[in-house]
């Protein structure tokens, strides 16, 4: 009863649409109607500024720290690994009840999944996905090369570690198929590049 309680918590947090709060209480606005549309940090950054998009990268950050955490937070003994947990809320961060459905491409709630786990760890993905984006100015493909060296660093400094390497290649996979549009206009050179750095 206690795992079940606690999976459909992590659901229910990742489910929080961050963007859609923000967005809507105190701009009176659906961001998933303005940008690239979708429910995430960036979109916001673009349509609504540096506070609100940091407001809603940080907020979908620790639902995915919070949902890994729940065990350890309730004391609950229970027979699953917390790392599955946070995927839970990942999952909701996508697909969240409170939102129609229509959520995130999974990268911040998954870092910080990650960040609940091992923060070193997650200083390492933050770390690749910035000089990433230095150099490429695109966000969304920062997103994938920072997901798949996070794999590849979890198989090469984690081995064994089988748990760590499923849900780090969960997590590459579910930012790979979130981002399939973004790889498209990446690719007809319609991605639009951040222009900050
Ligand atoms: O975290 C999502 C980011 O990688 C891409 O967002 O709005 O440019 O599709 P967006």
């Amino acid at each position: 009863m206690l795992t079940f309680i606690i999976i459909l918590s992590a659901y229910l947090i990742g489910s929080i649409p961050s963007g859609l709060i923000i967005g809507k209480t105190f701009y009176k606005i659906d961001i998933r109607e303005h940008g690239s549309k979708n429910l995430g940090g960036t979109n916001t950054f673009r349509t609504l500024g540096v506070k609100a998009g940091l407001t809603v990268t940080i907020m979908d950050i620790l639902k995915g720290t919070l949902a890994t955490s729940l065990p350890f937070l309730l004391s609950a003994d229970i027979n699953i690994n917390e790392m599955l947990i946070g995927v839970i809320a990942v999952i909701g961060h996508m697909f969240p009840v409170f939102a129609n459905f229509r959520g995130g491409k999974a990268v911040a709630t998954s870092a910080g999944v990650i960040l609940a786990y091992e923060p070193l760890f997650f200083l390492i993905a933050v770390i690749i996905f910035f000089i990433s984006l230095y150099i490429s100015k695109y966000v969304s493909l920062s997103s994938m090369i920072a997901s798949l060296l996070a794999f590849i660093y979890s198989l090469v400094f984690h081995a064994g570690d089988w748990a760590l390497i499923t849900v780090i290649g969960v997590f590459m996979i579910f930012i790979f198929y979130r981002h399939r549009a973004n790889i498209k206009r990446i690719i007809d050179k319609t991605e639009p590049k951040v222009k900050w750095l």
